[in-house]
């Protein structure tokens, strides 16, 4: 895995979360790393998909409105990711709930979405 800043607020996160669990050591700055303002900040790192991100996802993701799940928020993705890849692109193209078709974005392909998604999810690197 790459050191990148995404990931290293993804650890914080992952450790904040297990800190219950006595696995890491609580961390007196951690508030600084609150799960909302990771969402705010994570970017792609493809630039293309950074993009289209921002204009489509951003809005919504980031912020959990309209009870989305935040962007790299693992706990809100869990129950998500076990539906699966296909579950979650054919969601995301029809719509789902009070996320409207394509989630905004009009011209992207599947291979995009699934890069979105998997980022959304906290699954890419
Ligand atoms: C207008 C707000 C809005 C925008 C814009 C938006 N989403 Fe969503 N998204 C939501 C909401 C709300 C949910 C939760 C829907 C539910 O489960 O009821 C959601 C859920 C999802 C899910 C989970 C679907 C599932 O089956 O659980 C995926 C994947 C997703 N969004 C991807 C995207 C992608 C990729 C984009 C950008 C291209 C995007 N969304 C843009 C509001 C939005």
């Amino acid at each position: 895995m790459r050191f990148k800043p995404s990931n290293y607020l993804n650890m914080i996160f992952a450790c904040t979360l297990l800190t219950s669990l006595a696995a890491c050591t609580p961390d007196p700055n951690a508030a600084a790393s609150s799960p909302v303002q990771s969402s705010r900040s994570l970017m792609p790192a493809d630039p293309a998909i950074k993009t289209v991100y921002i204009q489509s996802c951003y809005g919504c993701h980031s912020s959990g409105a309209g009870m989305a799940p935040r962007t790299g928020n693992i706990a809100e993705w869990a129950p998500r990711v076990q539906k699966g890849i296909n579950v979650l692109l054919y969601n995301t193209i029809n719509g789902i709930g009070s996320m409207p078709a394509n989630g905004m974005c009009m011209d992207c392909s599947e291979e995009d979405f699934t890069k979105l998604i998997l980022f959304l999810a906290g699954q890419s690197d």
